[in-house]
């Protein structure tokens, strides 16, 4: 698809890597529409004149079915979506130090699920729906993590990134047939204002290390990655890896 005609939702878009892709997209194709819960962040930040921003939350399967609607019905619909709105959880599975019960908070794990998985379930669904029923040709791109491949102190978020890219896998082989690409992006540890508040200096520091270019990736990169998918009719259904070499 040529960018000048992608029309894209970001979810996520107030903040951190959705609002950086959502500013620069703006700059390249038809329409951005940007999806998030944080209404107060939406309304705080500027945008570009070709950006509509939509408060919601996506864990909520009928909000998310609403917002679609009103995408596809009243603002010109969509071709393009980002899946990239969630968050980020480091709990280990058990914690000695924790009394008395030492076992991982179920409530925790619960609410992990429900943004960086089920959300994504449900936006997908309903924007496929539109998609296969206007019979237009789209592209559905998953933002995972190196957290897929099993991230020590990460059990929920590490289970729901794993659980994207296998989503993006059967959409793309489900969807293939009508003109609908879907792949995933698993970026390893990038220059944001999540990455600086889950990790302290002395983290950020080792993790950059560990990285053969040492450095941590810069949300341009991943923007980049997200035009290259929309552009390249050929790439599907497989997770861009986006790590500097960490995971080699
Ligand atoms: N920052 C990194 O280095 C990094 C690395 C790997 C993967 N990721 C992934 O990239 C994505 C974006 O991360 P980020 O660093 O920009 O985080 P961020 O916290 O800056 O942005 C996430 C956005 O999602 C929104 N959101 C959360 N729950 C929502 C809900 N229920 N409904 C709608 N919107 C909701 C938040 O309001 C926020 O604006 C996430 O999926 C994250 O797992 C980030």
């Amino acid at each position: 698809m040529q960018l000048k005609n992608a029309r894209i939702i970001i979810t996520g878009g107030a903040s951190g890597f959705g609002y950086h892709m959502a500013m620069g997209l703006a700059t390249k194709a038809a329409h951005v529409f940007v999806v998030d819960v944080n209404e107060d962040q939406l309304l705080r930040n500027e945008y570009a004149s070709n950006i509509t921003t939509i408060s919601c939350d996506l864990t909520l399967p009928d909000e998310v079915e609403k917002i679609a609607k009103t995408i596809f019905n009243d603002h010109g619909g969509a071709n393009v979506l980002i899946n990239n709105a969630g968050i980020i959880h480091s709990e280990p599975l058990i914690n000695l130090l924790q009394r008395p019960d030492k076992k991982h908070s179920i409530s925790n794990w619960k609410k992990v699920i429900d943004v960086n998985l089920n959300a994504v379930f449900y936006m997908t669904a309903c924007v496929a729906e539109q998609l296969v029923t206007k019979k237009s040709a789209g592209v559905i791109i998953n933002i995972s993590s190196i957290a897929a491949q099993g991230n020590i102190g990460q059990s929920a978020y590490s289970a729901t990134k794993a659980a994207v890219e296998a989503l993006a896998k059967t959409w793309s082989k489900e969807l293939g047939m009508f003109k609908i690409r879907c792949a995933s992006i698993a970026p390893g540890f990038f220059d944001t204002s999540s990455t600086r508040s889950s990790l302290n200096e002395h983290m950020l520091a080792k993790w950059k290390k560990s990285v053969p270019i040492n450095t941590l990736g810069n949300p341009d990169e991943l923007m980049m990655a997200v035009e290259f998918i929309i552009q390249n009719e050929y790439y599907n259904g497989k997770t861009l890896s986006l790590d500097g070499g960490l995971t080699l």
